[in-house]
């Protein structure tokens, strides 16, 4: 195994806020990430080196040992599921829920509930616990968008302050989970490059404390 690790950035809305925390936690990439076509960068640290890809990629990239570490919402680590992958750290940034949602006053009428979705996983098992039937329709975005054209009688999807569902004329119904970003770490990586790890993992952690500290003063 490779002593070089390779840390999987979700870009994004993510990588926004995940750039100035590992700069907290005294790791940088060596050019400017917004002014580059490239997807696999260096950083200061010369063993170990930055790849930026889309959210919903990063939990593969762990699990199959592509990438050592990932930063993922906890929204698509749900969707994926968690085998081969440890989840030591919450970076507490893009704080939000995973909340089902349907139009304003309006209750679903339909004794088997259509809910559109990218969180196909999530919602199949969130109604089956419930003891609600449902018809779970993968949608790649604009989920507001479904009940609206009568496409779906709810959505799963993320809220933050709800001004999405209220432009739409929608409410959000019930908190499926509250949603941060999460740190992973490949299982074999953790074990056979530990020594690498364990003091990324300690820098990531006392960056994170420190920001609380600040918070609460
Ligand atoms: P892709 O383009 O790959 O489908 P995406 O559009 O879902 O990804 P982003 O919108 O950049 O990705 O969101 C990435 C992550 O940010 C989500 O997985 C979630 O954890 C978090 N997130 C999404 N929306 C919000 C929000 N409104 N407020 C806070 N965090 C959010
Ligand atoms: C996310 C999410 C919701 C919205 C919720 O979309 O899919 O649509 O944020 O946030 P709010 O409650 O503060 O309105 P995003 O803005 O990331 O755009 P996207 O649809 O391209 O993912």
């Amino acid at each position: 195994m490779s002593k070089q690790l390779i840390l999987a950035l979700s870009k994004g809305r993510i990588l926004n806020e995940t750039l100035p925390l590992l700069a907290d936690a005294g790791i940088t990439p060596v050019e400017d990430l917004g002014k580059s076509r490239k997807l696999l960068f260096d950083t200061n640290l010369p063993d170990v080196k930055l790849v930026i890809i889309r959210a919903t990629d990063v939990p593969t990239y762990v699990q199959l040992g592509a990438a050592d570490l990932g930063v993922a919402g906890k929204d698509v680590l749900l969707e994926h599921g968690a085998e081969g992958l440890y989840e030591p750290l919450d970076l507490e940034i893009a704080r939000c829920k995973l909340m089902t949602a349907g139009m304003t006053g309006q209750l679903p009428a339909r004794a088997r509930r259509r809910v559109a979705t990218k969180f196909v996983n999530v919602a199949r098992r969130y109604y089956a616990e419930q003891g609600i039937q449902a018809e779970v329709i993968k949608l790649y975005g604009a989920m507001e968008l479904a009940p609206i054209m009568n496409l779906a009688d709810e959505i799963v999807d993320i809220v933050d302050t709800g001004n999405t569902l209220r432009a739409n004329g929608m409410e959000p119904r019930e908190l499926i989970a509250h949603i941060s970003t999460r740190l992973v770490v490949n299982k074999a990586s953790m074990t056979m490059k530990h020594d690498r790890i364990k003091p990324i993992l300690a820098r990531l952690e006392s960056a994170i404390k420190q920001r609380q500290t600040q918070l609460a003063e």
